[in-house]
């Protein structure tokens, strides 16, 4: 039996498979690239000396998921494929619900079509909005959402919600990620963003590979220790460990499970360009801006269900996130590229 891993050639899927793969699990993978590269997986395959099975494909395309299904034992799913950028998504809102949400729907009607009915979910902690409480737990009711993006997630929790409750055959693990950073401690697989980095490790990362000159930090008036924005960041490899633990899961028929996945602990701004500048010895120039839109003072998780249930704890400290995206940014200074 095997795991179909959809986005599986992105920066999360792409760790993911090489977990997968060390913990004994049959991989497949679909993904269309538009965000990624192949040459991902020709990495993957270097670390673990498994090859992946590849189908490059649309997930809109239900002839190409149908052919996949039908040559396949799939017994799960992990789903990534989906676009991310959370701008972007205020500029193209029909191209966001139309690839998240009408790509989903084809995936899970192909998945019942073949009796595949567990499936784990890439949701994120952007669906608190402005969280009720500090740190988040699962039962924290869902905030505001003001981007596209941030709709999809929380929209697409909701429908596969529906699609338990109705068919209680159904196995739905919805993970809300946290802000995921770090590579795979090789430096052969890591994040690698289309164009001028949204999020913050990458830009860092950039400025000191010296692509980009001088860091941003939007905004130093937040009520925070040091004015600057405190988020919960997650070791990219934690993270892919958190969905083997949720496969193992999964086999014993939970029904609806929502974990988040962080790590428990807030840094500023500040505090990941200080300690990115002490674990790597590279100085990461940087300038105060105002507030981005849309952006909340502090984030971060309540993990202790994920640790109840799955048994599942982050246990990569921050030295290691900025050691490690260093590392795979060092040596792939232009990504899959060269
Ligand atoms: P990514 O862009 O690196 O990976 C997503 C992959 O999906 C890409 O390889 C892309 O080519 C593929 N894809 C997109 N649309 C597709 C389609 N229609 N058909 C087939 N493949 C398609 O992003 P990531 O950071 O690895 O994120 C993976 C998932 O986790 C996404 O659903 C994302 O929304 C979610 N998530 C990410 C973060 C984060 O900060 N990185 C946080 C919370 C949730
Ligand atoms: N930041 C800067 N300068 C930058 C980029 C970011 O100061 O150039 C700051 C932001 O203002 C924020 C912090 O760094 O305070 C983190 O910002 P990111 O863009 O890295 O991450 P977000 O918390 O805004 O959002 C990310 C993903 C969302 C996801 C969320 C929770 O982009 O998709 O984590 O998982 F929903």
């Amino acid at each position: 039996m095997a795991v179909l891993v959809t986005g599986g050639a992105g920066f999360i899927g792409s760790h993911t498979v090489v977990e997968l793969q060390n913990a004994g699990y049959e991989v497949v993978v679909v993904d269309n690239l538009c965000n990624s590269s192949s040459k991902s997986l020709e990495r993957v395959q270097e670390i673990t000396g498994k090859a992946v099975k590849f189908y490059e494909a649309d997930i809109l395309d239900a002839a190409a998921l149908d052919k996949i299904f039908a040559e396949n034992e799939i017994d799960s799913v992990i789903h990534f494929a989906g676009l991310k950028a959370v701008g972007e998504s205020v500029q193209k809102p029909w191209e966001y619900y139309n690839n998240n949400i009408t790509g989903s729907l084809v995936l899970f009607d192909v998945m019942r079509k073949h009796g595949v009915k567990n499936i784990i979910f890439s949701s994120s902690a952007t669906v608190y909005g402005t969280p009720a409480q500090i740190p988040v737990t699962e039962t924290c009711p869902k905030g505001e959402i003001t981007n596209p993006y941030g709709q999809t997630k929380s929209m697409l929790e909701q429908m596969l919600m529906d699609i338990q409750k109705a068919d209680p055959q159904w196995n739905v693990i919805l993970l809300r990620y946290f802000n995921p950073i770090g590579a795979h401690k090789s430096g052969k697989i890591g994040e690698n963003p289309n164009g001028i980095p949204n999020n913050l490790m990458p830009y860092v990362t950039q400025v000191a590979v010296g692509k980009l000159k001088c860091l941003g930090v939007f905004g130093d008036d937040y009520d925070t220790p040091d004015g600057t924005g405190v988020r919960d960041y997650i070791h990219v490899v934690d993270l892919a460990l958190g969905h083997v633990k949720s496969i193992e899961k999964i086999k014993e028929n939970p029904g609806l499970k929502i974990y988040n996945l962080g790590t428990g602990t807030g840094y500023s701004v500040l505090d990941i360009v200080k300690n990115f500048e002490a674990a790597t010895g590279v100085k990461v120039p940087y300038e105060m801006k105002p507030r981005r839109a849309g952006d909340i003072a502090t984030n971060y998780a309540d993990a202790s269900l994920a640790k109840e249930e799955l048994g599942w704890v982050a246990e990569r400290g921050i030295k290691e996130m900025c050691e490690d995206a260093w590392r795979w940014q060092s040596n792939n200074p232009n990504g899959f590229e060269g």
